[in-house]
């Protein structure tokens, strides 16, 4: 398949909306990570994205709306609570999971009777979602095991010829996937974390994180979010998370050093005196979110066989951040 890739002008926008009208899988830009989009409702269409990707036909998609209203056809219930997250989070980076309408197909929600929906806020989404009229079924735009693309030449990377166009929006302005959350008996539950943090959410409603979003689940743990049990956002490299102040991460890894282990840390201050091979991550939580990504994969095109990583902060965005990091060490992680 010729891929075509699309720019964010109206007649770009025209052109996605009329392929993914056809059935076809389009990969569109997002203010998370770019999204690997066909219609929700058309089962055909769903099925060519799990192709193109690679992955578990058991994984629900989120659906991706444009305007609030919407959320009242896919979800056959939209409880007060979530009418409030709404309200002050959408449009952005909130997936929310409420009992689906009957017009979403199987293959959408993975065969759960549940739905995820969330509005982005990135103004080429919103576009292509509008010129279509429905909604669009979209999981991050990386084959099925690589970190999610905050780019549009991670997208072309893994989907150059799988997929009828790209649409370059440039670079992710989030940078981590959006936090996802369900609701049970007036509480908040995070399943996943991300921009939208635990504190403000709290602002709403008692909000609980779940055990998957810290710990490795063991094998016959109830999984709420069937996204938790695969395997992630994985480099090629053997990554270890060093939990610890400068100091000690500085003493801990100069010990480990040679020509094929390299570093993952906030500033390059972190590797003063030592002789090694580093990425930095930034020093907020926000460009930490915003980078993790991409120097994911900066380090595999660096051939690091092994990762030593500083540990980002487990509170507000940073969260999201270790998250993803202890799931790219396969939650390996060591406190020094
Ligand atoms: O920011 C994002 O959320 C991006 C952009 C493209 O919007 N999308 C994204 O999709 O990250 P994906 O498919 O890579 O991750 C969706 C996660 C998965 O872990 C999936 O298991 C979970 O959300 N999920 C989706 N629908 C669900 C449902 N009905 N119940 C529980 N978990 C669900
Ligand atoms: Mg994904």
């Amino acid at each position: 398949m010729v891929t075509e890739i699309l720019g964010a002008d109206s007649a770009s926008v025209r052109r996605a909306a009329e392929l993914l009208s056809q059935g076809q899988v389009v990969a569109i830009p997002t203010e998370t990570v770019y999204g690997l989009a066909a219609n929700a409702l058309d089962e055909a269409a769903v099925k060519r994205i799990f192709e193109a990707k690679g992955r578990p036909s058991d994984n629900p998609l989120i659906v991706h709306i444009a305007d609030k209203a919407q959320l009242f056809d896919l979800a056959s219930e939209v409880p007060e609570i979530a009418l409030k997250c709404a309200e002050r989070f959408m449009p952005g980076p909130l997936t929310m999971i409420l009992p689906k309408a009957d017009c979403v197909p199987d293959v959408t929600s993975g065969g759960l009777d549940t739905v995820g929906i969330r509005m982005p806020a990135h103004p080429a989404a919103r576009a292509v979602i509008n010129a279509c009229g429905f909604a669009l079924a979209a999981p991050s735009a990386n084959l099925s095991g690589s970190p999610s693309p905050t780019s549009f030449r991670h997208v072309k990377d893994d989907m150059d010829g799988r997929v009828a166009a790209i649409v370059d929006g440039g670079d992710c302005s989030v940078g981590v996937e959006s936090t996802v959350i369900c609701f049970e008996n007036g509480r908040i539950r995070i399943l996943r974390p991300g921009f939208v943090c635990a504190e403000e959410l709290s602002e709403i409603a008692e909000t609980v994180i779940d055990k998957g979003v810290l710990e490795q689940l063991s094998a016959d743990a109830v999984v709420r979010s069937p996204g938790m049990k695969y395997k992630h956002y994985a480099p090629k490299a053997d990554v270890t998370v060093v939990e610890g102040d400068v100091k000690a991460f500085r003493d801990y890894v100069g010990k480990k050093l040679d020509t094929n282990t390299m570093l993952l840390v906030f500033s390059k201050e972190d590797c003063e005196g030592l002789d090694t091979k580093f990425v930095e991550l930034g020093t907020t939580a926000e460009e930490q979110a915003q980078n993790l990504f991409t120097a994911l994969r900066s380090l595999d095109e660096m051939g690091a066989q092994k990762v030593y990583s500083r540990c980002p902060e487990k509170s507000g965005v940073g969260l999201a951040v270790y998250n993803r990091l202890i799931r790219a060490a396969g939650f390996k992680a060591v406190k020094v």
